[in-house]
């Protein structure tokens, strides 16, 4: 009798061995067939009561290693059809247009600022970056605007806390003390920074901004170097025709000029941007004041230079027509995501 229950369990794992479902589903079909609760399996089990006593231990190991061995095959089966089934799942169109990668864009003020710097890169002039957070020499005393001089109150300036001899610089001049404190002539410098000053945020100011400063400083740097430099400027990045220099004051530079291009009276926008002058104003400039040069230890009898500095967010706003400057700051994707076809 035992005999043939040792056959039976023999047969039944020839057979096992044999099976190859080609699908889950098949496997499936193998799972119930072999280990399910009414399995062959089970059943095999179930015949140890009809096994001679002493070869029960013997017939328990056979149907033990009959099982582990039909999960096992069952396991790795369903491995590799799942493995299978997950490269499957994959369809690879080679033709289907790649996922779009969305690229960012410029922010408008460095679109401009990269525009103004590459213009004067062109005719000799080299970059120069210096601190936000600038002492009151270089950003007032230096630049011949000492305490208490009257044009301090042109900006409204942010000390730093407890330390009144520090502050967040109100202009870029504050790179011409830095380089000129450092370096002798020739000084040919384009200086693009942050600046701050205590205003009021409005459409049309903002407590920050950004501004492009240019200083030249060498043997018989004159007026008319000046008005072509910026001339050339002013044809480079607004195809202006014409400029034109208005007598303005700045402590650090004499004489001192406002710059105008002309910019015409096309339409409407056009006569409420120049005021119905057509001339659009964009820079400051001048003459290095001799006693610019002897602050910061350069010999205001051997050399003469010009500076010249301007805002960027102005330009950028005539440039793309932003009618509000706080656009600028807010991040707002929306607004910046219209600049991702500039350069
Ligand atoms: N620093 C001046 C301003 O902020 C601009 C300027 C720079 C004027 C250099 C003359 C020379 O308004």
């Amino acid at each position: 009798m035992s005999q043939e229950i040792f056959d039976k369990a023999k047969q039944i794992q020839a057979t096992i061995k044999a099976e190859t479902p080609k699908t889950l589903e098949e496997l499936e079909q193998f799972r119930i067939k072999y280990l399910g609760t009414k399995g062959l399996l089970k059943g095999l089990f179930g015949e140890i009561r009809h096994v001679d006593k002493e070869r029960k231990r013997e017939f328990g190991l056979l149907a033990n290693a009959i099982k582990q061995e039909t999960e096992a095959a069952f396991q790795q089966l369903k491995d590799n059809f799942e493995a299978a089934e997950g490269t499957e799942s994959i369809s690879l169109d080679l033709t289907a247009p790649a996922e779009p990668n969305a690229l960012g864009s410029r922010h408008p003020i460095s679109i401009v600022m990269n525009q103004i710097v590459e213009i004067f890169q062109r005719i000799g002039f080299v970059v120069a970056e210096d601190r936000e957070i600038e002492d009151d020499w270089h950003n007032f005393t230096a630049m011949n605007t000492p305490a208490d001089h009257p044009a301090r109150d042109m900006q409204d300036t942010f000390y730093v806390m407890n330390d009144p001899g520090m502050l967040l610089r109100t202009h870029t001049s504050s790179v011409q003390s830095r380089v000129m404190t450092k370096t002798q002539p020739p000084i040919r410098i384009i200086a693009p920074g942050r600046v701050y000053r205590n205003e009021t945020i409005s459409a049309r100011s903002h407590c920050q901004f950004h501004q492009v400063e240019g200083l030249y400083v060498a043997e018989n740097v004159s007026f008319a170097d000046m008005k072509q430099t910026l001339y050339y400027f002013a044809k480079e990045l607004y195809g202006a025709t014409k400029i034109r220099l208005r007598p303005s004051y700045f402590p650090f530079t004499e004489p001192s000029a406002e710059m105008d291009v002309y910019w015409g009276l096309k339409d409407e926008i056009d006569y409420k941007i120049t005021k119905g002058t057509g001339w659009l104003e964009v820079l400051g400039c001048g003459m290095v004041d001799p006693a610019v040069l002897e602050n910061c230890g350069i010999d205001s009898k051997k050399y003469t230079g010009f500076a010249f500095g301007m805002g960027i967010e102005r330009q950028a706003m005539l440039k793309y027509r932003i009618s509000d400057i706080r656009y600028l700051f807010e991040n707002d994707k929306r607004f910046l995501n219209q600049f991702s076809a500039a350069l």
